[in-house]
């Protein structure tokens, strides 16, 4: 028998209560597939931060690179700066495991309200391929004549070409396998050497996947057809900043952020990938048992994917849209009643 190690960091609010549910979900698709899976929870939080001052020891990355996956909640809460806990625990792993794809696969499920009426799930399926390690998201800038008239800041973008080239190929890798059309998100209009840049490298590589339809949008234009067309699209690929904006809006067209799961990959395998909720901490209602578990127990279901489990996964799949579907427990977020841990023993128990 297969056993996996996995590292979770429940983290901050109801990252703890939704990863949780996750592992539920993730034994009882072991106990039915197969396989065994070995936890190790790290406490690394804020909450940390808060009693030792560092979000993660020093050795932290050393302490996960030997694990299969990670199974990450969330982590910021009030009183901790928002770029400590993301540069603190967030950004360092995405970065040393290479995990350079952030996949955020999007899909109207089954019972579920879509803010754009009358679609339903065969209108809806679409996936967005985030860069996830350079880009807008760099710590190259700073702030000039601190406090004097002229003060200002500089925050530089990074696209090197190795970045934006296995970007753009490992998206239409992923169209591959799905309905083959691949959409760049650009804004060369406004960003004039970085995005002409990115537009070129995607013309290279498009030409080296003639069986995939391309196709570039600025990502203006691109926002508003996710919502007004969202049939049009099936792979969407973008910077890190564009990405990260475009699956957020992706995720509240199908239902809202208690539904968007989301995987930082290292398609090398040299490293471990990471799994979460595309979703934050919630601050505004953690504690009270009511955040909904199904992004992060979707996100557990990419993990069991990425290790190969694949009928592990579809099942984990099949038994949300089940749970969802037939409305067996459903948090507030979706007009329901039930608590977090109700919807992860309702997946649990339809996986079984
Ligand atoms: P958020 O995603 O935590 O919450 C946004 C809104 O969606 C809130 O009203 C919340 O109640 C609701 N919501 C989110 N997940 C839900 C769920 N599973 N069920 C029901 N409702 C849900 O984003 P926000 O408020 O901007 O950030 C809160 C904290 O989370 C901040 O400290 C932020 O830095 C951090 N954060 C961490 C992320 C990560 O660890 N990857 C990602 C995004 C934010
Ligand atoms: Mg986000």
């Amino acid at each position: 028998m297969t056993t996996y190690r996995i590292a979770t960091i429940p983290g901050d609010g109801i990252g703890v209560d939704v990863t949780a549910e996750a592992r539920k979900v993730v034994d009882a698709a072991a106990g039915v597939y197969g396989f065994g899976v070995e936890w190790v929870e790290f406490d690394w939080s804020c909450q940390r931060y808060l009693d030792s001052g560092a979000m993660m020891p020093g050795d932290g990355i050393d302490q996960l690179s030997g694990f299969d996956a990670i199974l990450l909640g969330a982590v910021g809460f009030p009183g901790v700066a928002d770029h400590v806990s993301l540069w603190g625990l967030l950004i360092p792993v995405r970065r040393a495991f290479n995990q350079y794809v952030n996949l955020r696969p999007v899909r109207l499920l089954p019972g579920v309200a879509t803010a754009l009426a009358g679609r339903d799930a065969a209108d809806l399926d679409m996936v967005v391929v985030r860069e996830n390690s350079e880009g807008e998201y760099s710590a190259i800038g700073g702030k000039h004549n601190a406090g004097g008239p002229g003060e200002f800041v500089v925050q530089e973008s990074v696209f090197t070409r190795v970045g934006v080239e296995r970007i753009i190929r490992y998206a239409f890798e992923v169209a591959r396998t799905r309905s083959r059309r691949v959409c760049s998100a650009t804004k060369s209009n406004g960003l004039i050497h970085s995005m002409p840049y990115w537009d070129a490298i995607f013309a290279e590589v498009a030409a080296e996947y003639p069986d995939v339809h391309s196709e570039q949008c600025h990502v203006d234009a691109l926002a508003a057809r996710m919502v007004l067309n969202p049939e049009r699209l099936d792979v969407v690929v973008g910077s890190n900043l564009f990405g990260d904006i475009l699956s957020d809006l992706a995720a509240a067209v199908t239902g809202g952020l208690g539904l968007a799961p989301s995987g930082n990959i290292n398609p090398h395998r040299d490293a471990p990938s990471m799994f979460e909720a595309v979703h934050g901490s919630a601050p505004d209602i953690a504690g009270r048992g009511i955040a909904n578990p199904t992004a992060q127990i979707l996100a557990a279901g990419m993990m069991l994917e990425h290790l190969g489990e694949t009928a592990a996964a579809a099942a984990v799949n099949a038994a949300v849209e089940t749970v969802l579907d037939k409305r067996q427990a459903v948090t507030p977020d979706l007009g329901g009643a039930a608590t977090t841990q109700a919807v992860g023993s309702a997946v649990a128990a339809a996986l079984a």
